[in-house]
């Protein structure tokens, strides 16, 4: 499925008050809502979606920012999803992001960096599923 990519908003970008703004930013690109939840992740679920980084030195402290408060986890829909949205957030570290992406324009730091992004079909699929049960609805 290469049309769809799952997002979230994280801590610092919810408590900041930039939920509304960034979603109107996916949508005005082109970006379609399949699937959305509000939810304050725990520990065990930010680690096993984290756990591809179990090893880099940045896991724990991950881990414990992205359950310092409440997310926005989505799945979107549009042609060419994965590249068009890793585009759209810009690059990892707020500093390095192009003018206008939305972590230039939202990130505090490398790790509060208000967006997540799949970097691949198949890890869009499976981040997906880890949120939501079914997508085909819409
Ligand atoms: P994401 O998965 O959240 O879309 O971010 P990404 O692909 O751009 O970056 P990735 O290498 O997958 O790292 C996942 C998240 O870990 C935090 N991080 N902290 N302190 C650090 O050096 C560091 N490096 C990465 C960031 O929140 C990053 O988005
Ligand atoms: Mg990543």
């Amino acid at each position: 499925m290469s049309n769809i990519t799952f997002t979230m908003i994280k801590p610092d970008a919810v408590a900041n008050g930039h939920t509304g703004k960034i979603l109107d930013h996916m949508i005005q690109n082109g970006f379609k809502i399949k699937a959305m939840k509000y939810i304050w992740l725990t520990e065990e679920q930010a680690g096993k979606f984290y756990a591809v980084h179990a090893e880099r030195p940045f896991y724990k402290d991950l881990v414990s920012f992205m359950t310092s408060g409440p997310i926005v986890a989505a799945s979107l829909e549009k042609a060419n999803a994965v590249g068009d949205f890793r585009k759209l957030i810009g690059a990892t570290n707020p500093k390095d992001a192009e003018t206008g992406t939305i972590r230039n324009l939202y990130a505090e730091s490398i790790e509060a960096n208000a967006v997540h992004g799949s970097d691949s079909d198949e890890n869009a699929q499976i981040e997906s599923s880890f949120f939501f049960s079914q997508l085909e609805r819409f």
